[in-house]
């Protein structure tokens, strides 16, 4: 996608950084080098992004530049390399939808399937409604959960077409369900069960305190 179609057509004539958010620049400033102040980019534009309302205008993009010592366009140039930036108006549910290889072997289609169904809409689209957004983006290093979609700043994993359908059904009512997999696997653990270290005990906190050397589980004699 161009550049030019990644930014917004309307801008506002104005930014500024709140005072809390300015109380937030000096201590990510205080991190690193004085001569080093490009290093805080990162953080800053997203700081701009939750303050305006998850997208960066151009207005943004210069105050950062002003605080960071940056030329504009360096600054730009960063927040158009990463998907998790938004440079126009995005939907209050931003979904970033995975679909790189283990996603897409895994169905990584049915879900952008799905959310097209659903919401009529394909990557770089916001619904009708104004609620969703859809981007198709590159890995986002939860392949073993795959497929996922990043939805604002939460995981959501193990999708097929029905889950996918239901967690757009229970966003629309603004019911937000528990990040992670869909079908409440721990972690990345194998279904339908464990099959290694099956029988590690969970110690009470107050042993695991004072004991300097765990017991052996049940299974766990090797000597
Ligand atoms: S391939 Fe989708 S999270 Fe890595």
């Amino acid at each position: 996608m161009s550049i030019s179609r990644r930014i917004a057509d309307e801008q506002p004539d104005h930014f500024a950084f709140s005072a809390e958010n300015k109380k937030k620049i000096k201590a990510i400033m205080a991190k690193y080098p004085k001569e080093r102040k490009a290093s805080a980019v990162l953080p800053l534009l997203d700081l701009a992004q939750r303050q305006h309302d998850n997208w960066i205008p151009m207005k943004a993009i210069e105050a950062i530049a002003i605080e960071c010592d940056m030329a504009e366009i360096r600054v730009l140039e960063v927040a158009t390399f990463y998907t998790m930036f938004n440079l126009k108006p995005v939907g209050k549910y931003f979904i970033q939808a995975c679909g790189t290889t283990p996603c897409w072997l895994r169905g990584s289609d049915d879900v952008m399937r799905c959310v097209k169904d659903k919401l009529g809409i394909t990557s770089g689209q916001t619904s009708a409604c104004g609620k969703f957004s859809l981007l198709e983006v590159e890995c986002l290093g939860a392949c073993v959960n795959a497929p996922m979609v990043q939805i604002n700043d939460d995981y959501f994993e193990d999708l097929d077409y029905m889950s996918m359908s239901d967690l757009i059904d229970r966003l629309n009512e603004d019911d937000v369900p528990a990040a992670g997999s869909i079908r409440g696997r721990q972690g990345s653990q194998p279904e339908p069960a464990p099959t290694s270290l099956t029988n590690v005990v969970d110690f009470p906190a107050s042993s695991a305190k004072t004991s300097s050397k765990p017991k052996a589980g049940k299974g766990d004699d090797h000597a």
